[in-house]
Order: structure tokens, then sequence, then C-alpha cells
């Protein structure tokens, strides 16, 4: 007996032995060791370790938390002494919008002389901020503002990238900020995706050699002035496979196997890491099933030991909370994965604080993973010379407010958008335009700086912006009469394309709005599926006998085929920033041709999503490097307009089966106050809900509702999934319940009630005549829903029950179903 236990153990231990191993050839044959251009050196190490050894274990979790402005005073900086902390998207010093400079250097100056009081913490290791400045300083009115990446990708010049970045370093520390979370290198690989404008690239080339330049734009050159007085701390995000996920669902799956995660997907860290990039932020995405925020083998064997990279890895917007087994508040499993600072906003970075203290000492996580995590990150702040340079304020380009937006600044940008410009379509050449001609400018981005400029534009999702909000800044419209005016020709500016005097040429500008992140995810590309205004005006002017330009603004490439059938010419202006001039620059015959060539293929059909030019059967519109130049006298003929509509794109979309699939999450409701559900049974005074058995364990739930004001279970997300594949492919939302209870009350089946059900389909009345206390099919037809005016371009909350009576039943299997052929239970046409 004994003896076969310790063989069992043997052979065990081997074999877990042996696995690693083999994980760790397998690794050292896909991965690279990098020759990183910041080396260690002995005082930088010598300095932390004297650091280190006097912290106390509060004083080191304190490094490890990054709460956000919004949910921290100064006075707990002088309490706890956070080693960083950052502002979001759209958060500003006082929660101002219209934060002056000097707003936000104060801000600096007084978290960081907080960090270094020690009268509450012990501590005086100072503090450092890290802001999203991810095409310019976007969050503070009047900086400069460059295209998106998806731009700068088509200008393919990587001189031009580090110029662009080494203005934002110093426009960013003019407000006293010491970190910036860019740049992006995702290789994003479907144009579903909402930060496929994030990405330069589908392709990884460009996104390596960009990587290295930014980073170098940002921190100065590893063997020049890295980290001096004019540059900031670089990120480079989002590790790893963000831009690869099924669907190009936002913080999806990624199921591409290990080579293809380092061929495609890594090629970015290659460049930026190399070049000595300091930081790297950890992404929401999964690879296999698995979160990368607790992802050890990518954060730690083979980012930090393989690859070499010394820095930190910092967290994204409570991204732990979304590891198994994990919340915001406790995710011990995500430091000992290897990440070395919660991004943690919100009011749970205390509770976080604490728990992880505890983890520490009840073992959970090793001292020496702390340690490690420490010195990383000091290591970043004595490399970045934090203990010798001055406080923010003192810094010699602080306060220095005049050279935010500065004109220097802007003829960067400026080159950029010139740069950046792809010509689609120039039959006739139509373009360039001449200064002499009557030029109508028409469309709802002609003179509109917030469209123009897209997401992480002040504020979070670019939304909610007036040209106001642009001191300094230039509309297309703004180019355009400068253009006209050099020349003595005649401008008409008419959003709608209402003319006053007939030109001879018509530009029209219109695209996508702003959003960000999962906001932008789509079903499909089809551009103007739902209304097609901007395709009629353009058919319009036609008919009237005028020539027409379309200049598009977009976060990436749609199936436009109509719109490229009713326009002469047709350009493709990606989300070019605050400087709208550039685009006259091109567009008049001034001697500056187009440059841009595309960094990601243009769709050939609205399911044509995703991308890859290294498949010969993968046929684009336009294929990545096309771009059309003055001199090209190619012709674009007249496309197919036809939408393929192929049933077998389209799948089931499970959304509880056994679980609830993520990212939905249930809450439960009273009277609109909302609780979030993470145990087996949870209730409020109007409901009570609990998981139960239907067929197999814990695949159903049964809700009771107590008749005491209006009780909801909903179930929902907090970025918006694009359905309308299913809404208009007879789709039905389908689903098991039995009825126990209804005594005559009613209850409602309702999308998108996440701020109190008022509407939806009632469900008792038909369940009871079909049989109480019995399992039955419902299937709903989605047109309902549509009548009740559910928006399915984004549906927050696919399922959500209510009543106001006392009622109780099951459900379980819950999903949307296209295509649906038998009639539906309860129909609505
Ligand atoms: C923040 C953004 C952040 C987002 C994440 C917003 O409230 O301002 O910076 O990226 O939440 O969901
Ligand atoms: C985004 C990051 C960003 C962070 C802070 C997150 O939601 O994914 O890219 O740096 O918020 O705003």
């Amino acid at each position: 007996m004994t003896v076969k236990r310790t063989t069992l153990t043997l052979s065990l231990l081997l074999g877990v032995c042996c696995a690693q191993a083999a994980q760790l050839n397998q690794r050292d044959s896909i991965w690279p060791q990098l020759n990183i251009a910041v080396k260690k050196s002995t005082a930088v190490e010598q300095q932390v370790e004297a650091l280190l050894v006097k912290m106390t274990l509060a004083q080191k979790v304190a490094q490890m938390i990054q709460p956000e402005i919004r949910s921290i005073s100064v006075d707990d900086m002088r309490r706890y002494g956070f080693g960083s902390y950052l502002n979001g998207g759209g958060s500003f010093p006082n929660n101002n919008k219209h934060a002056t400079p000097q707003d936000w250097i104060a801000l600096a100056e007084s978290m960081y002389q907080a960090s270094i009081d020690d009268s509450l913490d012990g501590s005086t290791i100072p503090t450092m901020w890290g802001t999203d400045a991810v095409h310019g300083h976007n969050n503070v009115i009047g900086a400069t503002l460059f295209p998106h990446n998806i731009g700068l990708g088509a200008a393919n010049n990587p001189q031009l990238i580090e110029a662009i970045a080494s203005v934002t370093a110093r426009e960013v520390m003019v407000t006293g900020i010491d970190w910036v979370f860019a740049p992006t290198v995702a290789v994003v690989r479907d144009d579903r995706w909402g930060r496929t404008y994030e990405g330069y690239s589908e392709d990884p080339e460009i996104v390596k050699a960009y990587s290295a330049a930014i980073v170098n734009g940002l921190q100065g050159r590893a063997d020049k002035d890295f980290l001096s007085d004019t540059r900031v701390i670089s990120t480079v995000k989002h590790f790893l496979g963000d831009g690869g996920t099924e669907k190009g669902d936002d913080q999806g799956n990624n199921l591409a196997s290990e080579a293809d995660l380092f061929r495609l997907h890594a090629q970015g860290y290659v460049g930026g890491l190399t070049a000595g990039a300091q930081t790297v932020m950890a992404s929401f995405n999964s690879w296999h099933g698995e979160k990368l925020h607790g992802k050890k083998y990518l954060l730690t064997d083979v980012l930090k030991d393989r690859m070499g990279f010394d820095g930190l890895v910092v967290g994204d917007w409570n991204g732990h909370g979304q590891v198994k087994g994990c919340s915001n508040q406790s995710c011990a499993k995500a430091v000992n994965a290897g990440l070395d600072i919660f991004m943690a906003p919100g009011d749970e970075w205390k509770a976080l604080y604490h728990n992880t203290i505890a983890q520490v000492k009840s073992k959970v996580i090793p001292q020496s993973r702390i340690d490690n995590a420490v010195r990383r990150i000091l290591r970043v702040k004595v490399r970045a010379g934090l203990f010798d340079k001055p406080s923010p304020a003192k810094r010699p380009l602080a306060g220095k407010t005049a050279l935010i937006g500065n004109k220097a600044h802007r003829q960067v940008a400026r080159q950029a958008v010139q740069e950046s410009l792809v010509l689609l379509k120039n039959n006739q050449q139509t373009l360039p335009l001449s200064a002499k001609q009557s030029i109508l400018l028409a469309g709802d981005g002609a003179d509109n700086i917030g469209k123009q400029s897209g997401g992480w534009t002040i504020t979070w999702q670019g939304t909610g912006n007036s040209n106001s909000d642009f001191p300094g800044g230039q509309s297309i419209y703004d180019g355009f009469k400068q253009a006209v005016a050099k020349a003595g020709g005649k401008l008409e500016l008419a959003i709608d394309g209402n003319y006053k005097h007939k030109p001879d040429i018509a530009v029209v500008v219109y695209g996508e709005d702003p959003y960000a992140e999962g906001n932008g995810d789509l079903d499909n590309l089809e551009y103007e599926r739902d209304d097609k205004t901007n395709l009629k005006l353009l058919q319009k002017l036609r008919a009237d006998g005028i020539k027409v330009v379309s200049v598009f603004l977009s976060g990436r490439p749609m199936w436009v085929n109509p719109h490229l059938n009713a326009s002469d010419a047709f350009v493709a202006a990606w989300l070019p920033g605050s400087e709208g001039g550039g685009i006259a620059d091109v567009l008049f015959d001034n001697g500056i041709d187009f440059k841009g060539k595309l960094s990601f293929s243009w769709p050939a059909a609205p399911h044509q999503t995703a991308v890859n030019r290294g498949d010969s059967s993968y046929q684009p519109l336009f294929a990545y490097g096309y771009g059309l130049t003055y001199q090209s006298k190619q012709t674009v003929k007249q496309l197919p307009e036809q939408i393929d509509n192929d049933p077998s794109s389209r799948t089931p979309l499970v959304i509880l089966q056994g679980t609830v699939k993520k990212p939905w999450q249930t809450y439960i409701a009273h009277d609109g106050k909302r609780q979030l559900v993470n145990s087996s049974v949870a209730s409020n005074a109007a409901i009570e809900l609990r998981t139960i058995d239907k067929v197999v364990q814990e695949d159903a739930r049964q809700l009771h509702f107590a008749g005491n004001g209006k009780g909801a279970m909903i179930i929902e997300q907090p970025f918006p999934d694009d359905l309308r594949d299913y809404s208009e492919n007879q789709g039905v939302l389908s689903f098991d319940a039995k009825l126990l209870t209804s005594n005559d009350s009613a209850v409602y089946v309702a999308m998108n009630c996440q701020w109190g059900c008022d509407k939806g389909v009632e469900i008792a009345n038909p369940l009871s005549s079909k049989g109480a206390e019995q399992w039955h099919n419902l299937t709903i037809d989605l047109s309902c829903f549509k009548q009740q005016g559910v928006d399915f371009a984004k549906v927050f909350s696919p399922f959500a029950l209510y009543s106001q009576g006392n009622a109780k039943l099951d459900i379980a299997n819950i999903q949307i179903i296209p295509d649906h052929k038998i009639s539906p239970s309860i129909s609505c046409r």
C-alpha cells in the first residue's frame, strides 16, 4: 500500500514536472528573449532594494493599488500612499470637463505632495498619475488631437509617429502627469470590434514598427533622453490578443494557437518592449476561455521570464474582477499570475487593499510575489527619475500652458491627417478640387470636430462635444474656408445638402458617430443599415447633375458599396482629430497628393468582417495596401449592392444555459433599485431568486414575486450587443418556463429594461393556458419587442422578467434564435 502510494505520488510529481518542462520547452520555441534597450543597472537596483527593505506590508500593497480620481481624495492619498492613480476616459479634476491645465497641475501637485507626506502612512515614495493620452492628450480641452491609430496606420510613417508621441508627451508633461496608457498594439482581426480604430493595422508589420516608434517618442530613446523632463512613461496594451477575439467581441475570447498568439498578436510587444516600454497593461480578453488578468503562463512565464520584461504589469479597469473566482474587491489569483498593479476605479479599492493585505498574511499570496511586484513598480519610478525630479508643478514643462495645442504641435497633427487619407475611388479624376470651382460642403461631419475625432475625445465615448470644446481646433469646413478664401472661389456649407446656389461639385462628409470600447461592437459592417439619410443625399445631388465626393469618417472599414456607387470620388478619412484642415490640404489642388494606403482590408460584403490578408481565399473589395493617388487613372466600376443574406452565418445566442453566459450578469431589482446577484439565492422585498435543478444541477432559476412593488430579474452587461441580425431575420427569444403560482398576476418578459422595466410581453397567461406546473418552451417573436421600441442595434439586456403581483415560476435555457421557421408561440406580426 505504502509502496504503491509512493509510486503514485512520485509519478504524479514526475507528470507535473515533465508537463511543466514540456510547456517551457514549447514556450521557448515560440517566444524569443528580447534584447531590451533599457538595461538593468546596479545603481537603480540598489536604490530599489534600499527602499524595499524599509517598507511595511501595507505600504507595499498600497503601491499595487491604482484608484481613480473620481473615487479618492487627496487625504486618501496621504493616508494610504497609493503607488499610482489614474483618470479614466472623460474624468477630469474637480469633475469639470472644462478644467484648465492649471487645474490638472494643481491636482497632480496635491496628490504628489500627499504621497510623499509620511505623516499618516510613513511613506515618502512619490506616486505617479496615469492617463489615456491615446490620440494626443485627449482628456484636456485645447490639446492637439491626432488621428486615431487606424489613420496613423494608413500613413505608415514611423518617423512621423515618433514625432506625434513626443508632442503628446510634452502636452502631458505640461499638466504634471507622469504616465500614458498608450500605445494600443492590438492587431485587429475582425472589424466588428468597437476598438478597431485603436489598432494601427490588421497586420503585425506596421504594429511592430509603430509600437517601437511610439514608445521612443513617449519615453525618449533609451540611450538619449530616456524619461527626461519632456518624456512620459508608456504602456504597451492590452496584453494579449485583444484584437483577435471571436466575432470581434470586446473583452471576448481569443482562440488563436500559441504560435499565432505570438506571430500575430504579440508583435507590438516585441517592438515596444525592445524599445524599452516600462509598463504593460493586461487585457480584458480571455485566451481559450481564461481571462488574461489571471493567466500566469502569459503574464509571468512568457512576458516576464522569457521575453525579459522587467517593468510593471498594470491591470485594466477592474479587469481582475472578471477572473474566475475573483471580484473587484478581491483577486489573489491576479497577483499570483503576475499582475503588479490593480487598476481599481470605483469605491472597491478599499476592500481590495484590505483583502490583498489579508491574503498575504494568510499566505494565499506569497510575500515574494508582493516584493517582486513592488520591486518592479519602484524600478520604473527610479528609472523615471521620480525620486529626483521636482514635484509636478515645478517640473520644467509644467504650467507652460502655451505648449498645449500650440502651432507646431498642430502642424504635426495636420501632416498626420494629410498622410492618413486613403483615396478609394476617383473616377474621371474628380479630385483634386479646384478652389475656383463652386463647391458645396455637406454632411453632418462637415463642421463637427467631435464627430471627426471619435471616441476617447474629452469624454470617454467622445459624445456630447461641440466645436467650442475644441479651442484652436479646425473642423473640415474651417480648412475648406481657408483653401477657398486663398483662391477666391465659392463655398457653401449646407449640412443637409439643401444648397442655395447650385454647385459644380459637392463634398459630403459623413460616417460613424463617436463610440468607445464595447459600445462600438457591431454584428456586421453595413453602413447606414437602418437609416439611409446620407445615401439619399448623395443620390439626390447626383440626380441634380452635381459631381459628388464622399469623405467618410469611420473607426473601421465598412461596407459602403451603395455609397461608393453614388460617389464619383470616395476618401476614407478615418477619425482625423482636431486638425480638420488636413483634409482640404489634400483634396484641393495644392500639390499635396494622397499618401495613405489601407492598413486594413476593405470589406466586399457586410458579413466579411474577419480580415486576413495572408489567406488567399480572402477577397476583400480593396486589398491591404490599396490607395490611389492623383497619378492613378484607375476606375472603380459599379459595385454589387445586393446583401448576401447567409443564414449559416447566424447562430443562436445563448444567454442562460446552466449558467448565465459571460459577459452577462444577473441583477434583481425592487422598484428600480438594483443589486448584482452572485450567490445561489438572492432577494429583496419584491423578488426572491434561487438557482434550482431542471435536468442537471443548477441549470434553472426560480423566481418568486412577492407582490410588494415591482420586482425584476435582469440579465445585463455593461456594453450593448448589436442584435440586428436576429431581429431582422425572424429571430425569437426562446426559453423554458414552468408556472407554479400566478394568482392572476401578470408576469412580463422584457428586453433592455435596465432602468426600470415598464414594457414587455406577458407570459403568465399563455403559460397557465398551456398548463401550470409543467415545463413549456416559449418563443417570443423579436418583433414584439421591436414594436415596443427596443433598439436592436444596442441591447444591453436581452432578458428580464418582472411583475408587480404575487407569482412564482421557473425558467431555464434562455437563447435568441435566428431564422426561426416555425411560428413563435407569442407572435406580434
Ligand atoms: C471610464 C473609462 C473606462 C471605462 C471602462 C469609464 O467610466 O471613464 O476610462 O475605460 O469606464 O468601462
Ligand atoms: C480601457 C483601457 C484604458 C483604461 C483606463 C479601460 O476600459 O480598456 O484602454 O486605459 O480603461 O481608462
